[in-house]
C-alpha cells in the first residue's frame, strides 16, 4: 500500500518546524508504525536526507518512550494501544497521515518528532517511589493488602510515562499521570508512611513545569494507551485534600 505522509520536521528545539509532505510506497499492513517510519528513514539515507527523529526503545508498549501524535490523536486511531503496537493496516492505502510530536509547553521539541519528556523524570523524583525501611524479603502474605486495593494499585501502576495523556489534555494536563503514580502507592500499606509528603511534591513540582489545571474534559482517559482511570485524579485529589488537613510536621522527602 501507499501512504502519503505529512510529518513535523524541526531542525533542533530553537528552530521553526514545518510539515513537509513524502510518499512511501510498498508499506505492508503488517508493518507496526514504527516500522513504516524507519523504512522511510532507510529511503531518507539512500537519497542523502536526514533522517527522521523519533523517540522509541522497547516498541512491545511496556517503556513508554513512543509518542506520536497520528491524525491529530494521540498514539494514532486504535484504543489502549501504543504507537509501537499500531500497525499499518490500521490505515488504507492511499490515505494521507498527518504525524506530529507531543505538543505541551513542559514537553519541548528537541528534533524532528522527538520532545523532552524529563519534566515527567522530575515529578517522578520529587516522590514517586517508597523509601522508607520495608525490610528484607518476606513471604508474600507477610503485609495484608486487600484484593481491590492490590488490584486498583496494579491498574494505577500499569501507567508507563508516555505522556500522551499530556498531549491530548486542553490544559496539558499532567494529572493522570501524577495520579497514576500516586494512586499506585497510596492504596499499599508500604505507600502509606510517605503519602502526604508524596502527593503535596509531586503536585507542588507538577505545578512549578508549567502542566495545566484538570478540568474534567477526560481526554487524557481516552488517549492513555494503558486504560488508565480518571478515577485516579479523584483519589490523587482527597489524598491531597487529607495531606493540607492532616498535615504532619515532617520534612520534605
Ligand atoms: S496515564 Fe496513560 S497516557 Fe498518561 S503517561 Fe501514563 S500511560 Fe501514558
Ligand atoms: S517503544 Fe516502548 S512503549 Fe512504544
Amino acid at each position: 500500500m501507499t501512504l502519503h505522509l505529512k510529518i513535523w520536521r524541526q531542525e533542533n528545539a530553537n528552530a521553526k518546524g514545518q510539515i513537509e509532505d513524502y510518499t512511501l510506497e510498498g508499506v505492508s499492513p503488517d508493518m507496526s508504525f514504527l516500522e513504516m517510519l524507519d523504512v522511510l528513514n532507510e529511503k531518507l539515507v539512500r537519497e542523502n536526507k536526514d533522517a527522521i527523529a523519533f523517540d522509541h526503545d522497547c516498541r512491545e508498549g511496556i517503556c513508554g518512550m513512543c509518542s506520536l501524535m497520528i491524525n491529530g490523536q494521540a498514539h494514532g486511531p486504535q484504543a489502549e494501544t501504543t504507537t509501537c503496537q499500531l500497525h499499518c493496516r490500521s490505515f488504507k492505502d492511499g490515505d494521507t497521515v498527518v504525524i506530529e510530536p507531543w505538543r505541551a509547553r513542559a514537553f519541548p521539541v528537541l528534533k524532528d518528532l522527538m520532545v523532552d519528556r524529563s519534566s515527567f523524570d522530575a515529578i517522578m523524583a520529587a516522590g514517586g517511589f517508597i523509601d522508607v525501611n520495608t525490610g528484607n524479603a518476606q513471604d508474600a502474605n507477610a503485609i495484608l493488602v486487600g484484593k481491590e486495593n492490590a488490584e486498583l494499585s496494579m491498574d494505577a501502576a500499569a501507567c508507563i510515562g508516555c505522556g500522551a495523556c499530556v498531549a491530548s489534555c486542553k490544559n496539558a494536563s499532567a494529572m493522570l499521570f501524577v495520579s497514576a503514580k500516586v494512586s499506585q502507592y497510596a492504596l499499599l500499606p508500604q505507600g502509606q508512611v510517605e503519602a502526604e509528603q508524596r502527593v503535596q511534591n509531586m503536585v507542588a513540582k507538577m505545578d512549578e513545569l508549567g502542566f495545566g489545571n484538570c478540568t474534567n474534559e477526560a481526554e487524557c482517559e481516552a488517549s492513555c494507551p494503558k486504560g488508565i482511570s480518571i478515577s485516579n485524579i479523584a483519589r490523587m485529589n482527597r489524598e491531597f485534600l487529607k495531606s493540607a488537613v492532616f498535615a504532619r510536621s515532617t520534612p520534605s522527602i
